[in-house]
């Protein structure tokens, strides 16, 4: 049977590379969650807009489902492929094919990983924003499909701000360009947006042309190690009016020890129970003044117990690697991941309660908190314990993620900040999308993808529960 599926997709697209190793199929049938066993039907490698767009369209006649496949970084299940779908990887689509000096624009295929285009900027003198610990490993494509965010927003904003233009291939198989890199363009719906953060359920993105910008000042970083939760805000309002901040991130002891197991080196003769890590311009002596008056004042009101400001870009890349090892720290115990988020205004309010609720919903588990403070967005990992099976783990997280997500909706907060809703995540859409949104939704998804083809089951069920 998958052997006639796959001779019928050879020859409605002729010299197409695929795979159906198991070992393959096992690689590319799963995203960094590791939640769910691999069962994709093959591994399809275009090399073109055009073999894409010939992918879709033999799919929709056969009723095979796609799932788009980037550098499979995602946290939240979007790229897991359990039920002989057709995994499309964009691999083989990751040419840098132009850059504009005038439009300060670079065009890449979709599977061009985010490092090689924070590379290709660099050599034209510019750069692309965007950032976070997995650059050199996820694709352009996937982190406009989830919209990422990362360790920039602060000061850079999500992935949406920087697509001047898309190049997609719908789920109905039309091949369609988006915006064309104008900057002005009051023509109608914007659809190159509904791409941004569609998790694949729309369509593929074949191609992106980004904005690039200057490269920031000279930048300098701190790290800060702090008594409590609540001296967060507050150290980040002082540093916020002192400095121009370039990324203001936070993690706590149990974050910390983790990196430090993986090898980092410890920042502090004590341990403290949170830390902060913020990197800020530092151009001239007038900012680093400024960086120094920022300390100071944390320091008197008692706000910081210890700091390190970095002397050297290696100092700097340890202190950032305190923060950016912390995922690849947690891998091995299989984390339950919350990322969540709410306006900054509301932070104080959102963490009483989920602290308080994290603390009563999880005796005995290790929960670590990390995440991208500055701009509202927290990661609370809960680690399996020692010898509980993953059914009854996901299970009582689940119940907690129940009372997270009420709390989350009374604040106004999202479910999803910038992993995506996926697999993981779908159970609580609701809390976030009000019906009416979710319907809207729906229908944009029956109008580009009449068959259904499309990452089913990712995001949201195509046709509501009965
Ligand atoms: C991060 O901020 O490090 C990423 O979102 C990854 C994670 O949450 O583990
Ligand atoms: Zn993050």
């Amino acid at each position: 049977m998958n052997s006639a599926v796959i001779a019928s997709l050879l020859a409605a697209v002729p010299g197409l590379m695929l795979k159906t190793d198991p070992a393959d199929l096992e690689h590319y049938g799963r995203d960094w969650t590791r939640r769910w066993t691999p069962a994709p039907l093959a591994i399809a490698f275009p090399e073109s807009a055009q073999q894409v767009q010939a992918i879709v369209r033999w799919a929709r006649v056969e009723g095979v489902a796609i799932v788009p496949s980037g550098g499979r970084t995602g946290l939240s299940g979007g790229a897991v492929a359990a039920h002989g779908e057709l995994v499309l990887s964009l691999e083989r689509m990751a040419k840098v094919l132009g850059f504009d000096a005038v439009d300060r624009t670079l065009t890449v295929q979709a599977g061009t990983p985010l490092e090689a285009v924070h590379n290709a900027a660099r050599e034209h003198e510019l750069a692309y924003p965007v950032d976070f610990a997995s650059r050199g490993s996820c694709s352009i494509g996937g982190t406009i499909a989830t919209n990422a965010g990362g360790i920039r927003v602060i000061r850079y904003g999500n992935t949406r701000e920087w697509i001047a233009g898309l190049k997609v291939v719908t789920g109905a198989g039309d091949l369609l360009e988006l915006n064309r890199s104008l900057i002005k363009n009051s023509s109608g719906y914007d659809l190159r947006h509904l791409f941004i953060g569609s998790e694949g359920t729309l369509g593929i993105v074949v191609e992106a042309t980004l904005r690039l910008t200057a490269p920031s000042a000279p930048t300098n970083v701190m790290l800060l190690a702090l008594p409590s939760f609540e001296a967060l805000m507050d150290v980040f309002a002082i540093l916020r009016s002192h400095l121009a901040l370039e990324a203001f991130e936070f993690f706590t002891d149990r974050a910390l020890a983790h990196v430090l197991a993986h090898g980092a080196q410890a920042p502090f003769a004590e341990v403290h129970p949170y830390y902060v890590v913020a990197e800020f311009e530092a151009a001239d002596e007038a900012q680093e003044a400024a960086a120094l008056a920022a300390f100071e004042a944390c320091a008197e009101t008692g706000l910081v117990s210890d700091a390190v400001l970095s002397s050297s870009d290696a100092q700097a890349a340890q202190l950032w690697r305190l923060r950016e090892g912390i995922t690849e720290s947690l891998a091995a115990f299989r984390p339950y991941k919350n990322d969540v988020s709410v306006r900054v205004s509301a932070m104080p309010a959102f963490l009483a309660e989920a602290q308080a609720l994290l603390a009563a919903g999880y005796p005995g588990f290790e929960v670590v908190w990390f995440g991208h403070i500055g701009d509202g967005n927290l990661h609370i990992n809960v680690l399996t314990p020692e010898g509980m099976g993953e059914t009854e783990f996901v299970a009582r997280c689940s119940e907690v993620t129940d009372t997270l997500a009420d709390i989350l909706q009374r604040h106004g907060g999202s479910i999803s900040a910038e992993h995506g809703i996926g697999l993981v995540k779908k159970p609580w859409l609701e809390s976030t999308r009000s019906a009416e949104e979710i319907a809207v939704m729906r229908g944009i998804r029956q109008v580009l993808d009449p068959s259904g083809i499309m990452n089913p089951g990712k995001l949201f069920d195509s046709r509501p529960a009965a």
